[in-house]
């Protein structure tokens, strides 16, 4: 079994929507038992929130369940987990300026998987709208089946 942990800012927007899509692929594609996945933030400000009402929405316009709450990432995460995805280059300087040295996980942008080269997945928190949510959802479906694409043969 192999484990994934997608990671953002504040586990509220964009990797509670990455790991909603990974779980809903994992069990599309019939990987359970080869795949797994969780979500966290590297801040610890919504601790124990659900994600933000305009990721609830996108999800559930898609018929994707999603139930989870926030946590912050924990030391124990970087050894525990096969592959930590950030969402954009501060997620990823700051899950490798925490690391511990030579730990199991590979650190990766998810958007390193879109078949469109979209690398970055931006924070759509501070948006007025619910337009940056859907396009988050559109990347992260498409880097989710690269990843699954390029890992599960
Ligand atoms: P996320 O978005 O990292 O995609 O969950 C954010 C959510 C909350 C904050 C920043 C980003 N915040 O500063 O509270």
């Amino acid at each position: 079994m192999k484990k994934v942990l997608f990671i953002c800012l504040g586990n509220i927007c964009r990797s509670p929507i990455a790991e909603a899509v990974f779980a809903h692929l994992i069990k599309q594609r019939n990987l359970e038992n080869a795949w797994s996945c969780d979500s966290a933030a590297l801040g610890g400000w919504h601790e124990g929130n659900p994600p933000d009402h305009r990721a609830r929405k996108v999800l559930s316009n898609h018929k994707i369940p999603y139930n989870g709450v926030a946590r912050q990432i924990f030391s124990e995460d970087y050894n525990d987990f096969d592959f930590i995805l950030g969402m954009d280059e501060n997620n990823i300087s700051s899950l490798k300026g925490d690391a511990p040295q030579n730990c199991k996980a590979k650190i990766l942008l998810l958007g390193d998987f879109d078949p469109n080269g979209e690398r970055i997945i931006r924070d759509p928190y501070y948006d007025d709208g619910i337009e940056g949510f859907e396009k988050c959802f559109e990347q992260c479906v498409r880097s989710c089946n690269g990843f699954l694409d390029q890992h599960s043969s």
